[in-house]
Protein backbone atom coordinates (compact mmCIF):
# COMPACT_ATOMS: atom_id res chain seq x y z
CA UNK A 1 0.00 0.00 0.00
CA UNK A 2 1.55 3.60 -1.06
CA UNK A 3 1.19 6.21 1.30
CA UNK A 4 0.26 9.63 0.46
CA UNK A 5 2.84 12.39 1.29
CA UNK A 6 0.63 13.47 4.44
CA UNK A 7 0.46 9.71 5.79
CA UNK A 8 4.60 9.68 4.93
CA UNK A 9 5.32 12.84 6.71
CA UNK A 10 2.70 11.82 10.26
CA UNK A 11 4.72 8.28 10.09
CA UNK A 12 8.19 9.94 9.75
CA UNK A 13 8.03 12.96 11.41
CA UNK A 14 9.38 12.03 14.64
CA UNK A 15 7.36 13.21 17.96
CA UNK A 16 10.67 14.25 20.02
CA UNK A 17 9.21 13.15 23.33
CA UNK A 18 8.21 9.73 22.47
CA UNK A 19 11.50 9.04 20.67
CA UNK A 20 13.65 9.70 23.72
CA UNK A 21 11.28 7.70 25.42
CA UNK A 22 11.39 4.96 22.60
CA UNK A 23 15.11 4.95 22.70
CA UNK A 24 15.12 3.96 25.94
CA UNK A 25 12.81 1.37 25.62
CA UNK A 26 14.80 -1.83 25.00
CA UNK A 27 15.94 -2.37 28.34
CA UNK A 28 16.52 -0.56 32.36
CA UNK A 29 20.14 -0.23 31.74
CA UNK A 30 19.46 1.47 27.36
CA UNK A 31 20.70 5.02 27.42
CA UNK A 32 21.27 7.76 25.25
CA UNK A 33 24.72 8.45 25.47
CA UNK A 34 24.65 11.82 24.63
CA UNK A 35 22.11 14.02 23.61
CA UNK A 36 23.88 15.64 21.09
CA UNK A 37 24.73 12.55 18.77
CA UNK A 38 21.14 11.56 19.75
CA UNK A 39 19.57 14.93 17.74
CA UNK A 40 22.18 14.64 15.21
CA UNK A 41 20.98 10.57 14.48
CA UNK A 42 17.27 11.69 14.80
CA UNK A 43 17.48 15.25 12.47
CA UNK A 44 16.03 16.78 16.00
CA UNK A 45 17.25 19.91 16.74
CA UNK A 46 19.22 19.58 20.17
CA UNK A 47 17.71 22.69 21.99
CA UNK A 48 14.05 20.86 21.55
CA UNK A 49 15.45 17.70 22.68
CA UNK A 50 17.03 19.33 26.10
CA UNK A 51 14.18 20.93 26.51
CA UNK A 52 11.56 17.84 26.24
CA UNK A 53 14.32 15.78 28.84
CA UNK A 54 14.30 18.23 30.96
CA UNK A 55 10.27 18.22 31.19
CA UNK A 56 10.31 14.88 31.37
CA UNK A 57 12.88 14.73 34.25
CA UNK A 58 10.51 16.82 36.54
CA UNK A 59 8.19 13.89 35.84
CA UNK A 60 10.67 11.63 36.69
CA UNK A 61 10.32 9.71 33.63
CA UNK A 62 14.29 10.35 33.37
CA UNK A 63 17.79 11.15 34.56
CA UNK A 64 19.84 13.50 33.10
CA UNK A 65 23.31 14.06 33.71
CA UNK A 66 24.86 17.03 32.17
CA UNK A 67 27.95 16.18 30.05
CA UNK A 68 30.36 19.17 28.91
CA UNK A 69 32.48 18.11 25.47
CA UNK A 70 35.39 20.50 24.05
CA UNK A 71 36.10 20.31 20.61
CA UNK A 72 37.86 22.58 17.53
CA UNK A 73 35.91 24.48 15.34
CA UNK A 74 37.89 25.45 12.10
CA UNK A 75 37.93 29.30 11.00
CA UNK A 76 36.90 30.70 8.07
CA UNK A 77 40.38 30.85 6.98
CA UNK A 78 40.89 27.38 7.73
CA UNK A 79 37.99 25.83 5.44
CA UNK A 80 40.24 28.20 2.72
CA UNK A 81 43.26 26.36 3.57
CA UNK A 82 41.40 23.21 2.99
CA UNK A 83 40.24 23.74 -0.31
CA UNK A 84 42.93 25.42 -2.22
CA UNK A 85 45.80 24.79 0.36
CA UNK A 86 48.70 26.86 2.79
CA UNK A 87 49.38 30.43 1.92
CA UNK A 88 52.77 28.91 1.91
CA UNK A 89 52.19 26.32 -0.06
CA UNK A 90 50.24 28.46 -2.78
CA UNK A 91 53.25 31.04 -2.42
CA UNK A 92 55.70 28.11 -2.91
CA UNK A 93 54.05 26.93 -6.03
CA UNK A 94 53.85 30.17 -7.54
CA UNK A 95 57.88 30.92 -7.11
CA UNK A 96 58.29 26.92 -8.30
CA UNK A 97 56.88 27.60 -11.48
CA UNK A 98 58.28 30.99 -12.37
CA UNK A 99 61.14 29.02 -12.87
CA UNK A 100 65.04 29.90 -11.58
CA UNK A 101 64.76 33.58 -11.70
CA UNK A 102 61.83 33.38 -9.30
CA UNK A 103 59.93 36.82 -9.22
CA UNK A 104 59.62 40.36 -7.88
CA UNK A 105 57.58 40.99 -4.54
CA UNK A 106 54.62 43.18 -7.12
CA UNK A 107 54.56 39.80 -9.56
CA UNK A 108 53.55 37.54 -6.91
CA UNK A 109 51.08 39.64 -5.45
CA UNK A 110 49.45 39.74 -8.93
CA UNK A 111 49.64 36.07 -8.99
CA UNK A 112 48.36 34.56 -5.32
CA UNK A 113 46.86 37.90 -3.97
CA UNK A 114 48.31 40.30 -1.89
CA UNK A 115 46.98 38.48 1.39
CA UNK A 116 47.94 35.45 0.69
CA UNK A 117 51.47 36.95 -0.69
CA UNK A 118 51.77 38.62 3.05
CA UNK A 119 51.25 35.21 5.21
CA UNK A 120 52.33 32.73 2.46
CA UNK A 121 56.07 34.57 1.86
CA UNK A 122 56.68 35.22 5.80
CA UNK A 123 55.86 31.19 6.00
CA UNK A 124 57.86 30.28 3.05
CA UNK A 125 61.03 32.46 4.45
CA UNK A 126 60.93 31.35 7.54
CA UNK A 127 60.63 27.42 6.65
CA UNK A 128 63.38 28.44 4.57
CA UNK A 129 61.54 27.37 1.00
CA UNK A 130 61.87 30.56 -0.50
CA UNK A 131 65.00 33.26 -0.04
CA UNK A 132 64.84 36.84 -1.14
CA UNK A 133 67.50 37.78 -3.30
CA UNK A 134 69.73 40.84 -3.28
CA UNK A 135 67.63 42.40 -5.86
CA UNK A 136 64.38 41.88 -4.51
CA UNK A 137 63.41 38.69 -6.05
CA UNK A 138 61.88 35.79 -4.39
CA UNK A 139 63.20 32.35 -5.56
CA UNK A 140 62.18 28.86 -4.36
CA UNK A 141 64.59 27.28 -2.83
CA UNK A 142 62.81 23.90 -2.23
CA UNK A 143 60.75 21.79 -4.83
CA UNK A 144 56.75 20.78 -3.78
CA UNK A 145 56.69 20.25 0.04
CA UNK A 146 53.95 18.33 1.98
CA UNK A 147 51.29 21.06 2.83
CA UNK A 148 51.51 20.25 7.05
CA UNK A 149 49.18 22.92 7.76
CA UNK A 150 46.18 21.72 5.59
CA UNK A 151 47.19 17.71 7.08
CA UNK A 152 46.52 18.90 10.36
CA UNK A 153 43.69 21.01 9.73
CA UNK A 154 42.11 18.16 7.48
CA UNK A 155 42.56 15.38 10.13
CA UNK A 156 40.75 17.74 12.75
CA UNK A 157 37.52 17.91 10.68
CA UNK A 158 37.76 14.09 10.09
CA UNK A 159 37.74 13.88 14.20
CA UNK A 160 34.83 16.29 14.35
CA UNK A 161 37.04 19.02 16.10
CA UNK A 162 38.56 16.01 18.46
CA UNK A 163 41.52 17.47 20.25
CA UNK A 164 42.94 13.79 20.13
CA UNK A 165 43.04 13.86 16.46
CA UNK A 166 46.31 16.26 16.84
CA UNK A 167 49.49 16.33 18.99
CA UNK A 168 49.73 19.73 21.68
CA UNK A 169 52.58 21.34 19.25
CA UNK A 170 50.25 20.64 16.34
CA UNK A 171 47.31 21.77 18.18
CA UNK A 172 49.34 25.14 19.81
CA UNK A 173 50.41 26.25 16.06
CA UNK A 174 46.91 26.19 14.74
CA UNK A 175 45.69 28.15 17.41
CA UNK A 176 48.34 30.58 17.28
CA UNK A 177 47.52 31.23 13.35
CA UNK A 178 43.63 31.67 14.30
CA UNK A 179 42.68 28.85 12.36
CA UNK A 180 41.17 27.09 15.34
CA UNK A 181 39.29 28.04 18.26
CA UNK A 182 38.24 25.53 21.29
CA UNK A 183 34.58 25.28 21.95
CA UNK A 184 32.08 23.79 24.87
CA UNK A 185 29.28 22.50 24.07
CA UNK A 186 26.58 21.08 26.79
CA UNK A 187 24.50 18.17 26.27
CA UNK A 188 22.89 15.82 28.87
CA UNK A 189 22.84 11.59 28.74
CA UNK A 190 19.99 9.96 29.36
CA UNK A 191 18.86 6.78 31.23
CA UNK A 192 15.13 6.01 32.86
CA UNK A 193 13.82 7.39 35.68
CA UNK A 194 11.81 6.15 38.29
CA UNK A 195 8.15 6.98 36.53
CA UNK A 196 9.95 5.83 33.43
CA UNK A 197 6.92 4.52 31.02
CA UNK A 198 7.55 4.29 27.31
CA UNK A 199 4.41 7.29 26.88
CA UNK A 200 4.12 10.33 29.39
CA UNK A 201 0.98 10.31 30.74
CA UNK A 202 0.18 14.46 30.63
CA UNK A 203 -1.12 14.78 34.29
CA UNK A 204 -4.06 17.10 35.62
CA UNK A 205 -3.16 20.42 37.04
CA UNK A 206 -6.88 20.92 38.49
CA UNK A 207 -9.64 19.10 39.65
CA UNK A 208 -12.66 19.48 37.33
CA UNK A 209 -16.51 19.68 37.88
CA UNK A 210 -16.35 17.19 34.59
CA UNK A 211 -14.03 14.80 36.12
CA UNK A 212 -16.33 14.71 39.14
CA UNK A 213 -19.15 14.16 37.07
CA UNK A 214 -18.04 11.37 34.75
CA UNK A 215 -15.90 9.49 37.81
CA UNK A 216 -12.69 10.29 35.39
CA UNK A 217 -11.01 11.58 38.26
CA UNK A 218 -10.55 8.22 40.04
CA UNK A 219 -8.17 7.35 37.55
CA UNK A 220 -6.51 10.50 36.45
CA UNK A 221 -2.81 11.36 37.60
CA UNK A 222 -2.82 14.54 39.05
CA UNK A 223 0.51 17.06 39.26
CA UNK A 224 2.08 16.59 42.96
CA UNK A 225 1.27 20.01 44.72
CA UNK A 226 4.37 22.24 44.28
CA UNK A 227 4.46 24.01 47.78
CA UNK A 228 8.18 25.65 46.71
CA UNK A 229 5.99 28.07 44.27
CA UNK A 230 5.33 31.48 45.46
CA UNK A 231 1.51 32.17 45.73
CA UNK A 232 -0.44 34.83 43.91
CA UNK A 233 0.03 38.11 45.76
CA UNK A 234 -2.93 39.44 47.96
CA UNK A 235 -4.44 42.58 47.14
CA UNK A 236 -5.72 45.22 49.89
CA UNK A 237 -5.71 48.35 51.22
CA UNK A 238 -6.29 50.05 47.94
CA UNK A 239 -7.24 53.85 48.38
CA UNK A 240 -10.97 54.81 47.41
CA UNK A 241 -10.99 57.93 44.43
CA UNK A 242 -13.21 60.29 47.13
CA UNK A 243 -9.73 59.70 49.83
CA UNK A 244 -7.40 60.42 46.99
CA UNK A 245 -9.30 63.20 46.26
CA UNK A 246 -9.44 64.63 49.58
CA UNK A 247 -5.81 64.09 50.34
CA UNK A 248 -4.79 66.35 48.04
CA UNK A 249 -7.87 68.92 48.87
CA UNK A 250 -6.83 68.80 52.41
CA UNK A 251 -2.81 69.42 51.37
CA UNK A 252 -3.43 72.56 49.49
CA UNK A 253 -6.23 73.55 52.02
CA UNK A 254 -3.54 73.37 54.52
CA UNK A 255 -0.62 74.92 52.31
CA UNK A 256 -3.36 77.90 52.41
CA UNK A 257 -3.12 78.15 55.87
CA UNK A 258 -6.49 75.75 57.18
CA UNK A 259 -6.94 74.38 59.79
CA UNK A 260 -9.02 71.00 59.85
CA UNK A 261 -12.36 71.56 61.85
CA UNK A 262 -13.55 68.02 63.55
CA UNK A 263 -16.46 66.77 61.21
CA UNK A 264 -16.03 63.15 63.06
CA UNK A 265 -20.00 62.90 63.47
CA UNK A 266 -22.85 62.33 61.56
CA UNK A 267 -25.82 63.12 64.03
CA UNK A 268 -26.69 66.64 64.35
CA UNK A 269 -28.89 68.52 65.96
CA UNK A 270 -31.13 70.54 63.94
CA UNK A 271 -30.51 73.95 66.18
CA UNK A 272 -26.95 73.83 64.86
CA UNK A 273 -27.91 72.42 61.27
CA UNK A 274 -30.44 75.26 60.98
CA UNK A 275 -31.18 76.99 64.23
CA UNK A 276 -27.92 78.58 64.39
CA UNK A 277 -27.70 79.45 60.78
CA UNK A 278 -30.77 82.03 60.62
CA UNK A 279 -32.57 79.33 58.53
CA UNK A 280 -36.46 79.52 59.75
CA UNK A 281 -37.94 76.76 61.27
CA UNK A 282 -40.34 76.54 58.44
CA UNK A 283 -37.77 76.43 55.87
CA UNK A 284 -38.92 73.83 53.67
CA UNK A 285 -35.59 72.50 53.52
CA UNK A 286 -36.23 71.07 57.01
CA UNK A 287 -38.42 68.87 55.32
CA UNK A 288 -38.86 65.35 56.37
CA UNK A 289 -38.99 65.13 52.30
CA UNK A 290 -35.44 66.55 52.03
CA UNK A 291 -33.60 65.81 55.38
CA UNK A 292 -32.98 62.61 57.48
CA UNK A 293 -34.54 62.90 61.07
CA UNK A 294 -33.23 60.48 63.54
CA UNK A 295 -36.15 58.27 65.67
CA UNK A 296 -34.07 57.22 68.06
CA UNK A 297 -32.80 59.20 70.25
CA UNK A 298 -35.05 62.02 68.47
CA UNK A 299 -34.17 64.78 70.42
CA UNK A 300 -30.25 65.80 70.97
CA UNK A 301 -29.75 66.25 75.04
CA UNK A 302 -28.37 69.80 75.36
CA UNK A 303 -27.51 73.72 73.59
CA UNK A 304 -25.92 76.43 75.29
CA UNK A 305 -28.60 77.72 76.77
CA UNK A 306 -27.93 81.48 76.66
CA UNK A 307 -26.51 81.10 72.68
CA UNK A 308 -29.96 79.22 71.94
CA UNK A 309 -32.07 82.31 73.70
CA UNK A 310 -29.94 85.17 71.50
CA UNK A 311 -30.78 82.74 68.43
CA UNK A 312 -34.63 82.21 69.55
CA UNK A 313 -34.36 86.15 69.54
CA UNK A 314 -32.94 86.83 66.30
CA UNK A 315 -35.37 84.28 65.03
CA UNK A 316 -38.62 86.22 66.33
CA UNK A 317 -37.61 89.74 66.51
CA UNK A 318 -34.52 90.17 65.20
CA UNK A 319 -31.66 92.52 66.02
CA UNK A 320 -28.46 94.25 64.04
CA UNK A 321 -30.71 96.00 62.07
CA UNK A 322 -32.48 92.96 61.20
CA UNK A 323 -36.13 92.66 62.01
CA UNK A 324 -35.76 88.75 62.17
CA UNK A 325 -38.24 86.40 60.60
CA UNK A 326 -41.47 87.26 63.24
CA UNK A 327 -42.81 84.02 63.98
CA UNK A 328 -42.50 81.28 67.53
CA UNK A 329 -39.44 79.98 67.57
CA UNK A 330 -39.98 76.20 69.00
CA UNK A 331 -37.44 74.65 70.99
CA UNK A 332 -38.95 71.46 69.85
CA UNK A 333 -38.33 71.55 66.64
CA UNK A 334 -34.49 73.15 67.55
CA UNK A 335 -33.68 69.90 69.31
CA UNK A 336 -34.80 67.26 66.57
CA UNK A 337 -31.85 65.10 66.08
CA UNK A 338 -30.94 64.65 62.19
CA UNK A 339 -28.05 63.24 59.86
CA UNK A 340 -26.49 66.68 58.98
CA UNK A 341 -27.54 68.31 55.90
CA UNK A 342 -24.74 70.17 55.62
CA UNK A 343 -20.83 70.65 57.09
CA UNK A 344 -21.79 74.20 57.92
CA UNK A 345 -23.08 72.33 60.98
CA UNK A 346 -19.51 72.41 62.29
CA UNK A 347 -18.60 75.76 60.39
CA UNK A 348 -21.40 77.32 62.68
CA UNK A 349 -19.99 75.37 66.09
CA UNK A 350 -16.58 76.47 65.21
CA UNK A 351 -17.32 79.66 65.13
CA UNK A 352 -19.31 79.86 68.36
CA UNK A 353 -16.38 78.42 70.21
CA UNK A 354 -14.25 81.05 68.28
CA UNK A 355 -16.03 84.19 69.26
CA UNK A 356 -16.63 82.26 73.21
CA UNK A 357 -12.71 80.92 73.67
CA UNK A 358 -10.65 82.33 76.61
CA UNK A 359 -8.67 85.18 75.42
CA UNK A 360 -11.35 86.49 72.73
CA UNK A 361 -11.88 85.93 68.81
CA UNK A 362 -8.78 85.27 67.21
CA UNK A 363 -8.68 85.50 63.48
CA UNK A 364 -8.84 81.76 62.26
CA UNK A 365 -8.94 79.72 58.27
CA UNK A 366 -11.21 76.36 59.23
CA UNK A 367 -12.02 73.66 56.58
CA UNK A 368 -13.49 70.71 56.25
CA UNK A 369 -14.21 67.75 53.87
CA UNK A 370 -16.44 65.20 55.36
CA UNK A 371 -20.16 63.21 54.36
CA UNK A 372 -23.60 64.95 54.46
CA UNK A 373 -26.87 63.53 53.73
CA UNK A 374 -30.06 64.77 52.10
CA UNK A 375 -33.36 62.80 51.37
CA UNK A 376 -33.26 63.13 47.57
CA UNK A 377 -34.48 61.29 44.79
CA UNK A 378 -31.18 59.63 43.70
CA UNK A 379 -30.27 59.98 40.11
CA UNK A 380 -27.02 59.93 37.18
CA UNK A 381 -24.82 62.80 39.92
CA UNK A 382 -27.27 62.88 43.64
CA UNK A 383 -27.25 60.53 46.11
CA UNK A 384 -28.68 60.54 49.57
CA UNK A 385 -25.43 60.91 50.83
CA UNK A 386 -22.00 62.65 49.78
CA UNK A 387 -19.09 64.68 50.49
CA UNK A 388 -18.78 68.40 51.02
CA UNK A 389 -15.54 70.57 50.73
CA UNK A 390 -15.74 73.79 52.82
CA UNK A 391 -13.68 76.39 53.46
CA UNK A 392 -14.05 79.77 55.90
CA UNK A 393 -11.89 82.71 57.22
CA UNK A 394 -12.79 84.55 60.20
CA UNK A 395 -11.24 88.13 60.08
CA UNK A 396 -11.64 91.61 61.30
CA UNK A 397 -13.21 93.64 58.12
CA UNK A 398 -13.23 91.14 55.27
CA UNK A 399 -14.68 91.77 51.76
CA UNK A 400 -16.65 89.98 49.15
CA UNK A 401 -13.17 90.71 47.15
CA UNK A 402 -11.50 88.58 50.37
CA UNK A 403 -14.15 85.99 49.64
CA UNK A 404 -13.36 85.80 45.59
CA UNK A 405 -9.69 85.82 46.15
CA UNK A 406 -9.66 83.45 48.27
CA UNK A 407 -11.54 80.96 45.82
CA UNK A 408 -9.55 82.03 43.18
CA UNK A 409 -6.35 80.96 44.94
CA UNK A 410 -8.00 77.59 46.07
CA UNK A 411 -9.43 76.70 42.30
CA UNK A 412 -6.53 77.93 40.86
CA UNK A 413 -4.49 75.09 43.24
CA UNK A 414 -7.02 72.52 41.23
CA UNK A 415 -6.27 73.58 37.90
CA UNK A 416 -9.19 76.01 37.48
CA UNK A 417 -8.58 79.77 36.88
CA UNK A 418 -11.44 81.45 34.78
CA UNK A 419 -14.37 82.03 37.73
CA UNK A 420 -17.56 83.36 37.18
CA UNK A 421 -19.67 84.32 40.00
CA UNK A 422 -23.88 84.06 40.31
CA UNK A 423 -25.99 86.14 42.78
CA UNK A 424 -27.59 83.60 44.65
CA UNK A 425 -29.56 82.65 47.79
CA UNK A 426 -28.36 80.87 51.08
CA UNK A 427 -30.21 81.71 54.43
CA UNK A 428 -27.21 82.11 56.28
CA UNK A 429 -25.42 84.50 53.51
CA UNK A 430 -25.70 87.82 51.84
CA UNK A 431 -24.40 88.24 49.79
CA UNK A 432 -24.27 84.75 48.35
CA UNK A 433 -22.47 83.46 45.66
CA UNK A 434 -22.42 80.57 43.39
CA UNK A 435 -19.19 79.31 41.15
CA UNK A 436 -19.20 78.59 38.05
CA UNK A 437 -15.80 77.38 36.45
CA UNK A 438 -14.25 76.68 33.60
CA UNK A 439 -12.94 73.42 33.58
CA UNK A 440 -9.86 73.03 31.26
CA UNK A 441 -10.54 69.26 30.96
CA UNK A 442 -14.22 69.07 30.14
CA UNK A 443 -13.65 72.44 28.06
CA UNK A 444 -17.09 73.75 29.30
CA UNK A 445 -18.66 75.64 32.44
CA UNK A 446 -19.68 74.22 35.33
CA UNK A 447 -21.53 74.98 38.93
CA UNK A 448 -18.27 74.02 40.93
CA UNK A 449 -19.46 75.69 44.18
CA UNK A 450 -21.81 77.62 46.43
CA UNK A 451 -20.00 80.63 48.96
CA UNK A 452 -21.05 83.87 50.64
CA UNK A 453 -20.42 85.78 53.53
CA UNK A 454 -22.48 84.96 56.66
CA UNK A 455 -24.84 87.09 57.83
CA UNK A 456 -25.05 89.11 60.83
CA UNK A 457 -27.97 87.21 61.55
CA UNK A 458 -25.95 84.44 62.30
CA UNK A 459 -22.74 85.69 63.77
CA UNK A 460 -23.71 88.12 66.22
CA UNK A 461 -25.62 85.73 68.72
CA UNK A 462 -22.46 83.93 68.64
CA UNK A 463 -20.80 86.94 70.51
CA UNK A 464 -18.26 87.27 67.69
CA UNK A 465 -17.11 91.31 67.57
CA UNK A 466 -19.60 93.46 65.40
CA UNK A 467 -16.94 93.90 62.74
CA UNK A 468 -15.54 90.32 62.05
CA UNK A 469 -16.75 88.84 58.93
CA UNK A 470 -16.66 85.40 57.88
CA UNK A 471 -16.53 84.15 54.06
CA UNK A 472 -17.53 80.90 53.64
CA UNK A 473 -17.40 78.11 50.14
CA UNK A 474 -18.10 75.01 49.70
CA UNK A 475 -18.01 72.26 46.82
CA UNK A 476 -19.21 68.85 46.75
CA UNK A 477 -16.04 66.23 47.32
CA UNK A 478 -17.63 64.41 43.82
CA UNK A 479 -17.81 66.36 41.65
CA UNK A 480 -14.19 67.42 40.79
CA UNK A 481 -13.60 63.87 41.64
CA UNK A 482 -15.60 62.70 38.70
CA UNK A 483 -14.11 64.85 36.44
CA UNK A 484 -11.08 63.73 37.41
CA UNK A 485 -11.31 60.17 36.94
CA UNK A 486 -13.90 60.08 34.50
CA UNK A 487 -16.94 59.26 35.96
CA UNK A 488 -19.93 59.93 34.23
CA UNK A 489 -22.47 58.01 36.71
CA UNK A 490 -22.23 58.77 41.02
CA UNK A 491 -23.14 55.45 41.55
CA UNK A 492 -20.47 54.15 39.62
CA UNK A 493 -18.17 56.39 42.19
CA UNK A 494 -19.85 55.52 45.19
CA UNK A 495 -22.16 52.85 46.76
CA UNK A 496 -22.48 49.31 46.53
CA UNK A 497 -22.32 49.07 42.28
CA UNK A 498 -18.55 50.17 42.87
CA UNK A 499 -16.27 48.21 40.63
CA UNK A 500 -13.31 47.20 43.05
CA UNK A 501 -11.34 46.94 40.50
CA UNK A 502 -12.00 50.87 39.40
CA UNK A 503 -10.63 51.12 43.32
CA UNK A 504 -7.87 48.89 42.72
CA UNK A 505 -6.48 50.94 39.58
CA UNK A 506 -7.61 54.26 40.12
CA UNK A 507 -4.33 56.39 39.55
CA UNK A 508 -3.38 59.18 42.17
CA UNK A 509 -4.53 62.17 42.20
CA UNK A 510 -2.94 65.12 41.01
CA UNK A 511 -3.65 68.44 40.61
CA UNK A 512 -1.24 70.36 38.00
CA UNK A 513 -1.62 73.74 39.16
CA UNK A 514 -2.50 76.59 36.78
CA UNK A 515 -0.53 77.83 34.91
CA UNK A 516 -0.52 80.88 32.81
CA UNK A 517 -0.85 78.32 29.53
CA UNK A 518 -3.94 76.61 30.67
CA UNK A 519 -5.36 80.30 31.39
CA UNK A 520 -4.86 81.14 27.78
CA UNK A 521 -6.59 78.42 26.49
N1 LIG B 1 -23.68 74.84 53.03
C1 LIG B 1 -23.74 75.14 51.62
C2 LIG B 1 -24.31 73.95 50.86
O1 LIG B 1 -24.66 72.99 51.49
C3 LIG B 1 -22.41 75.51 51.06
C4 LIG B 1 -21.94 76.81 51.61
C5 LIG B 1 -21.00 76.82 52.59
C6 LIG B 1 -22.46 78.00 51.13
C7 LIG B 1 -20.55 78.02 53.11
C8 LIG B 1 -22.00 79.20 51.62
C9 LIG B 1 -21.04 79.19 52.59
O2 LIG B 1 -24.45 73.97 49.66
Amino acid sequence: MSLNMYQYLAKNMADPESSILTALSASPETSIPDTWAFSLSQNLDHNTVVGLSKSLEGDAYVSLRELSTQFYVLSSEAEEILTNGSQEMRVLRALVNSGEGGMAMAELENVVGKDICKIGMGNCLKNKWAKKEKDGRLVAVVGEMNDEVRDMLGLLKESSGDAAALDDKALAALKRRKLISLVTRKSYSITRGPAYAPQRVKKAADLTKEMLDSGKWKDTPFKPYNFQTLGETVGGGYLHPLLKVRAELRKILMEMGFQEMPTNKWVESSFWNFDSLFQPQSHPARDAHDTFFIKEPAQTISVPEDYYERVKTMHEVGGSGSIGYRYDFKREEAFKNLLRTHTTAISSQMLYKLANQEGGFQPARYFSIDRVFRNETMDATHLCEFHQVEGLVADYNLSLGDLIGTIETFFRKIGITKLRFKPAFNPYTEPSMEIFGYHPDLKKWTEIGNSGMFRPEMLTPMGLPENVRVIAWGLSLERPTMIKYRIDNIRNLFGHKVDMGMTKNAPVCRFEKANEEAENQ
